[in-house]
């Protein structure tokens, strides 16, 4: 069984990126031969700036190890690390129908908004380039957000369409894998957090920010005797994602009761993050001050990764009449 994931170094990771995303990764490394990579190239299809996507892909990888993902147990590279992916990409890019690709909502999403003229082919054909991540390491299963889902079918559409173009099974079909409870995270106006909406809460703000980041979270104009219906409010919906089952219960019963106004919810949230997040902080200060080894591991990572993807591309390149390449 193989788990395969990658995430975009568009920016500094938030709370929607943990519970949506790498939470399921580090749970996943345990049993699973588990490969994760930091999606660079992807990036470039919003990152525009050299110096900004290397912080950023440094800033992932950090994240990452922080929080638990551990070399020794799952492989973590660079997208770009691999040439092979792009490669792969062409092959499938030349049995892609541009309807399928239209159907895509990323592109669909411009095309919403009045600015098809704007989006780039990189936007456009951004799902083969995933589908290309996804079959290049014969991955079984892709723990991601919900939002992923579609893209995850369009590879499942692709490969099939491989293997009977090709009448050779050539590529595994993998499935998405979303955690129910956190398949979507609110962030400050009550809306999906996402950087694209500029309502998120990074996973290592200092105190001060993070304090100002959860006052700001927007709530209803209930007075503070008032009882206030927990489920509705966003404060409470994060505060779920850290809290015990017992915690949970304690300041539901709060909110019902009245007498307590929203700041002291907010002060509950503020307190149990930064202890959640608070050891991953340390880690994550002790392994920024070796830079080296951050870029040891990434190396490492994509030797093991391309192993395998120079034999599933050699698969790929003799199905559809190319030459095998050495190695
Ligand atoms: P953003 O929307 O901030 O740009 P990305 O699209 O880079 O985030 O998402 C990276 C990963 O985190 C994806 O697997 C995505 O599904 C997940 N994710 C992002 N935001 C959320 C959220 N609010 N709730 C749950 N999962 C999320
Ligand atoms: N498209 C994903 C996102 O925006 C990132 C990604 C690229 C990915 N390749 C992948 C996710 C392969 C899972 C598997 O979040």
């Amino acid at each position: 069984m193989r788990v395969l994931s990658g995430i975009q170094p568009t920016g500094r990771f938030h709370w929607g990126n943990y519970f949506g995303a790498i939470r399921q990764y580090i749970a996943l490394q345990d049993n699973e031969q588990a490969f994760y990579f930091i999606a660079d190239l992807h990036a470039l299809t919003t990152i525009r700036d050299a110096a900004t996507l290397r912080g950023y892909t440094r800033d992932a990888a950090l994240d990452l190890l922080a929080l638990g993902l551990d070399p020794a147990k799952a492989t973590l590279f660079r997208q770009s690390d691999i040439p092979e992916v792009t490669e792969l990409m062409w092959l499938l890019t030349t049995l892609t129908p541009m309807s399928l690709l239209e159907k895509c909502h990323a592109y669909k999403d411009k095309v919403a908004k009045g600015k098809a003229k704007s989006a780039d082919a990189g936007l456009f054909s951004y799902p083969v380039l995933m589908a290309a991540d996804l079959l290049l390491y014969d991955s079984n299963v892709v723990p991601v957000g919900v939002d992923q889902v579609q893209h995850v079918e369009v590879t499942r559409d692709l490969a099939v369409k491989f293997n009977l173009t090709y009448q050779r099974d050539v590529f595994v079909l993998p499935d998405a894998r979303v955690m129910a409870d956190t398949a979507k995270v609110v962030g400050l106006n009550g809306e999906k957090m996402s950087k694209s909406q500029d309502n998120t809460i990074e996973l290592f703000e200092d105190a001060k920010k993070l304090r100002k980041k959860i006052n700001s979270i927007q709530t209803d104009s209930t007075p503070v005797e008032s009882p206030k219906n927990p489920e509705t409010c966003a404060v409470f919906t994060l505060y779920k994602l850290f809290a015990t089952e017992a915690q949970q219960t304690v300041l539901a019963a709060r909110y019902r009761a009245g007498g307590m106004g929203y700041g002291e919810a907010k002060q509950a949230l503020f307190e149990a993050a930064d202890a959640f997040f608070g050891p991953a902080r340390e880690r994550r200060e002790k392994l920024a001050a070796n830079a080296n080894n951050v870029e040891e591991v990434l190396q490492a990572g994509a030797k093991r990764a391309r192993v395998k993807a120079q034999e599933v591309l050699n698969r790929a390149r003799e199905a559809c009449g190319l030459s095998r390449r050495g190695g």
